[in-house]
């Protein structure tokens, strides 16, 4: 699919679908004027009667409208510019796009959308990701990625820089969607090191063998009931000067989670291939990072595991160390991602970094907490988490701050070892892992989100197939380029 920047005549020149973006300022957009004048002044009758709404997403189709060179007329409401959630405009472009991709088309020119570079990028990769759906194994699709979106009145700049955000959210997404007999550790790290194919990228990637001699114990705890071998993924991407400490992405890339011996039931355990997201999430940053050439120094890391049950599983009781040297008693197999973080957590610390990120689908407490829109942040240093809250506000992703008192320490004392792998009883779950995982970043800033309820969907939503969402890949994006 091509994404391109329209300049030409809006009435003379033809197109499969026009989609006009309408916000309730419409009266006074030149572009609309033209249309309006087009269709002899039906346009504007519609949309004073409301039969066409300006309300954000509301859309309405009108097929082969008289007067315009198009078979499919598109509206979709933007709301009030001075007043609309910072998410309209992505979720605005995506969900016409997905009415859109229910068949094959050609040209789709988009018309409508005006205001800064951020909103018009979302709106450039929000159309992506509309088009795109979970058909990855399917004959008839549910969804086809149009032949061209030509965006009127958006510079080639803008346009392109929406095109690698969008690439890299359904790269993220596609990985997500992958089932778990096709994407494991060792299919993961095979992505991972494609991305190595652009050569201020490199891409190490730490085998069953290299992991005992690191030893990485917590890690190899879990992956020990599997028989596909764990993997540690490490990228270095260098956008700045040798000597500054980099960021360093950390993700949770559980491929499955069965939950091991403390078994989830059927219905938990169906989505949870969904349990890489944070993995995918960190590769699809580092994606558009290294596309954009961001002027920061980057090291991601991802541990690569399977959760599954066999004679060799670890088990409730176990004691594990991990590579920091702290001991771990097993109280639940089905804490696990907290486990394969504490060891790449330990091999952040060894990058000297300036501050540390992790994602992770972590805790179903976050989801019972924050509801499943709303990444969780937790965090031993608020600047950090108020720099990644900011810029999740401006794109319009959703994020809250958990709090982080020092009491629920208390609760992962361990009765013979340093720490247990849960809290007291499931209350606080969110913040118990949260304090596990700070146990093994020592005083480095370091904010944790736990994106287990935003990383994958159910059922779809008008801007979003269901699957993985690719959540935050854009925040973070943005977050670099400044
Ligand atoms: N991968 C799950 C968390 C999860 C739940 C992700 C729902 C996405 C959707 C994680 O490994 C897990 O099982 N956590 C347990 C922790 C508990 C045993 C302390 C949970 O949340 O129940
Ligand atoms: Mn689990
Ligand atoms: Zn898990």
């Amino acid at each position: 699919m091509r994404c391109e920047s329209f300049s030409n005549d809006l009435v003379l020149s033809a197109c499969d679908c026009l989609v006009l973006g309408l916000d309730t300022e419409w009266a006074k957009s030149s572009e609309l004027a033209k249309l309006n004048e087009a269709t002899n002044g039906l346009l504007k009758q519609l949309i004073e009667t409301e039969e066409i709404s300006t309300k954000p997403l509301k859309m309405t189709q009108i097929v082969a409208p008289a007067g315009l060179q198009t078979k499919l007329l598109l509206t979709v409401g933007l709301g009030s510019p001075g007043s609309r959630d910072a998410n309209v405009y992505s979720r605005a472009a995506a969900a016409a796009l997905k009415v859109i991709a229910s068949k094959k088309r050609g040209i789709v020119r988009v018309v409508g959308f005006q205001g800064t570079g951020l909103s018009l990028r979302g709106a450039v990769s929000g159309a992506m990701v509309g088009c795109v759906g979970q058909d990855l194994f399917r004959k008839e699709k549910s969804l086809y990625q149009p032949d061209c979106i030509q965006w009127v009145g958006l510079d080639e700049a803008t346009v392109q820089a929406g095109v690698i955000l969008g690439e890299s959210i359904n790269f993220t997404r596609r990985l997500v969607n992958l089932p778990p007999n096709y994407l494991y550790p060792e299919t993961l790290a095979d992505e991972a090191k494609q991305l190595g194919r652009d050569d201020s990228v490199k891409v190490e990637v730490w085998d069953r063998k290299r992991l005992e001699a690191e030893g990485c114990g917590a890690l190899l705890g879990v992956a020990r009931g599997s028989v596909r071998d764990p993997r540690l993924v490490i990228l270095r991407y260098n956008g700045a000067a040798a000597d500054v400490a980099p960021t360093v992405l950390v993700g949770k890339g559980v491929t499955f989670d069965s939950g091991g011996y403390s078994i989830k039931p059927t219905d938990g355990m169906l989505t949870m291939k969904c349990d890489m997201a944070g993995a995918a999430t960190v590769l699809g940053i580092m994606k558009a990072a290294v596309q954009f050439q961001v002027k920061h120094n980057l090291v991601a890391i991802i541990g690569l595991v399977e959760n599954l049950i066999s004679g060799d599983a670890f088990k409730l009781g176990d004691v594990l160390t991990a590579r920091s040297g702290k001991t771990i008693e097993i109280h639940n197999t089905d804490a696990e991602g907290r486990l394969v973080l504490a060891d790449c957590l330990n091999v952040a610390l060894d990058q000297k970094p300036a501050r540390i990120v992790d994602f992770a689908t972590l805790t179903g407490a976050c989801c019972v907490g924050l509801g499943l829109e709303i990444s969780g942040l937790m965090t031993n240093n608020e600047a950090w988490q108020s720099e990644i809250k900011k810029a999740a506000d401006a794109c319009g992703e959703y994020t809250w701050p958990l709090p982080m008192h020092a009491f629920f320490t208390e609760q992962i004392a361990g009765k013979i070892a340093d720490i247990k792998n849960v809290g007291e009883g499931r209350y606080g779950g969110a913040m118990t892992a949260a304090k596990f995982l700070q146990e093994f970043v020592a005083d480095v800033a370091w904010t944790h989100i736990d994106i287990a309820g935003p990383a994958f969907l159910d059922s779809p939503k008008p801007w979003c197939d269901a699957g993985g969402t690719g959540t935050l890949v854009r925040t973070f994006v943005e977050l670099l380029s400044n």
